[in-house]
Parts: C-alpha cells; sequence; structure tokens
C-alpha cells in the first residue's frame, strides 16, 4: 500500500505537518513518499493507492504552488487516470481569526473529489483533534510572526493520528476493491 503525499509549504510548516502524517501513515502499515507540488509528477500520483494533500494557507486560500500542480495534473482528470484511490487533506494557516483555513481544506479535498477519489475526512475521536481537527482534515493555526516554528507537538499529533486513520481506511478498501476500481 503505497500513499503519495503533496505539500505546498513555503517556511516549512506545512512540511512538518506532512512528516507527521508520513509517520502515521507508517504507523498504519503504508510506505509514503512526500514531494513538494512542484516535483510531483504523474507517474507519482498513479503510483499510489492513497493522496493527501497539504497547503500553507495564503491569502485566504491555498497556495498558488498547489493550484499550479491541480493544472499541470489535469490530463489525468480529463482521462479519468486517479480514480478509485483514497484521498485526503490537511492544512496549515496563521493564528487568530484569520481566513482561509477550511476553504483551503475544501479546496484540496474538491480536487481529488473531482479526480474520483474516495475521500477521508477527520473525525472527532482522533487523538490531536482538539488541538488541530475539523472535520476536513487537520487544520494547524500557527503564528508565523513567533520565535517557536509550529506546529505544535499536539497539533502535529492531529496530522500524525490522521495519516494513520488514512492508512487504515486505504488497506481496508483495498482489501475489498473490485480489481477494476
Ligand atoms: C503570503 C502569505 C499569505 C498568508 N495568508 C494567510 C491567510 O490568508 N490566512 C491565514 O490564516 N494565514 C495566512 N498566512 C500564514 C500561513 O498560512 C502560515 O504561516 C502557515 O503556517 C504557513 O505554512 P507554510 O510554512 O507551510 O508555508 C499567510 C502567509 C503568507 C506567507
Amino acid at each position: 500500500m503505497r500513499i503519495q503525499i503533496v505539500v505546498a509549504s513555503a517556511t516549512g510548516r506545512t512540511q512538518r505537518m506532512a512528516e507527521a502524517f508520513a509517520e502515521g501513515a507508517r504507523q498504519g502499515g503504508a510506505e509514503v513518499a512526500i514531494a513538494s507540488a512542484h516535483e510531483t509528477t504523474d507517474a507519482d500520483l498513479l503510483a499510489a493507492d492513497a493522496i493527501a494533500l497539504g497547503s500553507g494557507v495564503h491569502m485566504g486560500g491555498i497556495a498558488s504552488e498547489m493550484r499550479r500542480f491541480f493544472e499541470r495534473t489535469a490530463p489525468l482528470w480529463l482521462e479519468g487516470r486517479l480514480q478509485g484511490r483514497i484521498g485526503a487533506a490537511f492544512a496549515t494557516a496563521g493564528e487568530g481569526g484569520r481566513g482561509g483555513g477550511e476553504l483551503s481544506l475544501l479546496a484540496l479535498l474538491a480536487y481529488l473529489a473531482e479526480n474520483g477519489l474516495l475521500l477521508v475526512p477527520m473525525n472527532n475521536r482522533l487523538p490531536g483533534f482538539r488541538a488541530a481537527g475539523c472535520h476536513w482534515g487537520p487544520l494547524a493555526r500557527t503564528n508565523p510572526g513567533a520565535n517557536a516554528p509550529g506546529p505544535t507537538d499536539a497539533q502535529l499529533e492531529a496530522a500524525r493520528s490522521h495519516g494513520r486513520h488514512v492508512a487504515e481506511c486505504t488497506a481496508r478498501w483495498l482489501a475489498g476493491a473490485p480489481s477494476d476500481s
């Protein structure tokens, strides 16, 4: 079982969420690869049983690097080549009342849904949910101006537990999936 994580991270915070997600997914039995949205190839996506997308929140939405990834991989969507995989999302935002965290998660999930993936939301029983839980996926609010780099250990726990949950869901799906799904 292989999970591809695609991440757009300008200052490393979403990258740390991706690494925690990967750690949890490995605990759940997955082989995991992490690549930036810029580097990720069509072959990376096609080789994956599950795809997890993570983005920093920029100006109320996903980072432009992730948007370029969506458009660059549109030929896969045109041919329906990612259908039947498992999909999940996570994001990292600024702290306080700045907007765009939930919208960013929805934009990531919309790409996955449009490509025909089965979406795994974050359920509120998973460890870390109180620190960085959102039903769409882990969402860590960080303070770009503070010395502490963030996300906190508790926020990383949300990404780790969701990564494990996504791996377990993928394994269950693969065990029961018809061969042409
Ligand atoms: C250009 C820019 C725009 C940003 N806009 C928002 C925003 O609209 N809402 C928000 O919550 N945070 C915003 N932030 C804060 C980032 O989302 C936050 O620092 C996040 O942790 C960055 O993740 P990264 O290190 O993975 O890029 C912005 C940061 C930058 C650099």
